[in-house]
């Protein structure tokens, strides 16, 4: 028999969620909030995750109209102590856009897509309901451009508030360091403005923790002018032995260290070869300096890798060309067609500058992709992203002017494995493919190693993450937390608590 105590704790509990969401849906009609609702036909659509891995059901997914409207939201969730987190994109690799778990009330920024560029300053402002495909055609139309991924789909949001790397950041930064300023509905419902001389603390912490400290619902981003010309490269070698990859990667690092210049971006690819011991290598980027140095540029490369490519491909063409060039097949207008999801995981690691991978990690590194892959049915990829080497304008910003906390990154890996099919389930063994070759690489590295990992690769198995992710700008950015948003309406997996 269950004591009656206990079923009238059980009723007040179920009386008082019914009641919260009752005064919730009151609020935000009364204010004329469009919000869908589990009960609405349309919420399956709506509650979607870009990682299909993840199925979460919020308390209600939101559209505000303007900022007053996110603010009235934020405040009606935070009122019921639901917890509350900004969708932009979408693209959160752990669906940390739709709460990362059930029950979050979702602020859809998808209704507010302005964009204005403001020839006197050459700066834009940018609200987060764009996304970069939109944002580098909008900007182009002017004339102009800021740094940003090679997916169109992803959202300006998620994006700028974690980093932001593309094949121009070596020149430009990361996305979020072009940001001067911005407007931001705190965890109490208040509208406030962060910039240097406003909110400084505020400032710092969007740029690079945003998703715990506030909703951006627009910032002001310094542009640059369009470069003139643009080469989108892509090589590759396809079945390459174990060898020939591990010096491809040994000499990247080499050559990242020679007088490159910054217009120079570039990745090296992995992929699955076609038989045990073998891998695909890749190496693909843009230049975006004057066209006749290009080759010359990368010549000193290209001399350490194996002479005849499988394939080479080279595109000449106008900057945009070059950001449409990488996105495809999916075009930068992403009104033009729905976005299509994949079901995955994702890790990272971010080598330090000072200390890059050994020839022991490298060489077992590759060995595992080469190997392991084998036995695993994933579809998998890895990227060797290029962040540091000699003129990188991301490492040139001092480390304690913005929350992003790795600004000594010689290589962003992003390991990334999906379901063979693209659909679920995920299978298991996915988990231990990509945890072995993450381990490949840091148990041949020293105990020490000053690695970090990327937020916008954000993984909710990682352990150390507050480390990884946030180094040594964890601390001040939990006592921010207590100061800014004190109730912590907004919380989710791997977010500053
Ligand atoms: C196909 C693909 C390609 C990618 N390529 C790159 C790349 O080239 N370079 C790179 O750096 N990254 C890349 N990424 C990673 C991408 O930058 C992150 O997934 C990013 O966080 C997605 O942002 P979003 O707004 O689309 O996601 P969302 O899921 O909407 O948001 C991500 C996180 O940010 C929060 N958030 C969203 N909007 C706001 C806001 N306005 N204010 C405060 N918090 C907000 C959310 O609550 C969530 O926690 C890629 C991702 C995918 C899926
Ligand atoms: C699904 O929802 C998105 C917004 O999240 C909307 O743009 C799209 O039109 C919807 N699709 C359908 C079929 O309702
Ligand atoms: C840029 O100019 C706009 C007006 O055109 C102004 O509102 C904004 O504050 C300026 N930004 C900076 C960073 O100077
Ligand atoms: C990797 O596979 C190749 C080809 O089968 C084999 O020669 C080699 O010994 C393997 N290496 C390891 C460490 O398993
Ligand atoms: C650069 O090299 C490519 C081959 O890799 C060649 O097709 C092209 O003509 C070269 N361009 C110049 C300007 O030398
Ligand atoms: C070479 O690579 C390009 C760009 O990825 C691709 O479009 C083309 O189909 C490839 N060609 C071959 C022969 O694989
Ligand atoms: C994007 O595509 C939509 C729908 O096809 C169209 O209405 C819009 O004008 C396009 N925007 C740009 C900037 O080309
Ligand atoms: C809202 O929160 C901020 C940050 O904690 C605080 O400074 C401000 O006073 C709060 N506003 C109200 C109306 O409580």
């Amino acid at each position: 028999m269950i004591p009656r105590l206990l079923l009238n704790i059980a009723a007040t509990l179920l009386c008082a969620t019914a009641q919260n969401i009752a005064v919730l849906k009151q609020t935000l009609s009364a204010n004329g909030v469009p919000a869908v609702y589990p009960t609405d036909k349309n919420f399956k659509n709506v509650s979607k995750a870009f990682n299909e891995r993840f199925t979460f059901v919020p308390i209600a997914v939101v559209f505000p109209t303007s900022v007053a409207q996110v603010s009235t939201a934020v405040a009606a969730g935070a009122a019921q102590n639901l917890e509350v987190v900004a969708r932009s994109g979408g693209h959160s690799y752990i669906a940390n856009g739709l709460g990362g778990r059930n029950g979050a009330l979702v602020v859809d920024m998808s209704k507010l897509k302005a964009i204005t560029v403001r020839p006197s300053n050459n700066t834009a402002l940018i609200e987060t309901g764009n996304r970069l495909g939109d944002v580098a055609l909008a900007l182009n139309a002017k004339g102009r451009a800021i740094p940003h991924g090679t997916c169109s789909y992803v959202g300006i949001g998620g994006h700028s508030g974690y980093g932001g790397f593309g094949f121009t950041s070596r020149a430009w930064g990361l996305t979020l360091d072009t940001v001067k300023s911005a407007t931001v509905v705190l965890g109490n419902g208040t509208i406030v403005s962060a910039s240097p001389n406003v909110n400084p603390d505020l400032f710092f912490a969007i740029r690079g923790a945003s998703p715990s400290f506030g909703i951006v619902t627009s910032i002001e981003v310094q542009t640059f002018p369009a470069p003139p010309s643009a080469i989108v490269f892509e090589y590759t070698w396809n079945n390459v032995d174990i060898t020939t990859a591990s010096n491809g990667i040994a000499s990247f690092q080499t050559f990242a260290a020679t007088d490159i210049p910054p217009e120079f971006g570039a990745e090296l690819v992995f992929t699955k070869g076609d038989k045990k011991g073998k891998v695909n290598f890749g190496l693909t980027g843009a230049y975006y300096g004057d066209a006749k140095l290009f080759n010359s540029t990368l010549a000193p490369y290209l001399k350490t890798l194996p002479k005849n490519p499988s394939n080479t491909t080279i595109t000449p063409g106008s900057y945009i060309n070059s950001v449409g060039v990488l996105a495809a097949p999916k075009s930068l207008n992403t009104s033009s067609a729905p976005d299509s999801p994949d079901t995955f995981y994702t890790k990272s690691v971010m080598t330090p500058s000072g200390a890059p991978m050994s020839k022991a990690a490298i060489t077992a590194f590759v060995t595992y992709m080469a190997n392991q892959s084998f036995s695993s049915d994933t579809a998998w990829f890895v990227e060797v992203e290029l962040y540091g080497g000699t003129n990188s304008a991301i490492n040139a910003v001092p480390l304690d002017s913005a929350a992003f906390a790795k600004r000594d990154t010689l290589f962003t890996i992003q390991f990334y494995a999906s379901s063979s099919d693209h659909v679920p389930p995920y299978p298991k063994d996915g988990f231990s493919f990509l945890d072995g070759m993450v381990a490949s690489i840091l148990d041949n590295s020293p105990s020490n190693w000053n690695y970090g990992a990327y937020l916008n690769y954000i993984d909710d198995r990682l352990v150390n993450a507050a480390n990884l992710y946030y180094g040594s700008h964890f601390k001040r950015l939990e006592s921010l937390k207590v100061a800014l948003d004190p109730k912590n309406t907004f919380r989710f997996p791997i977010g500053v608590a």
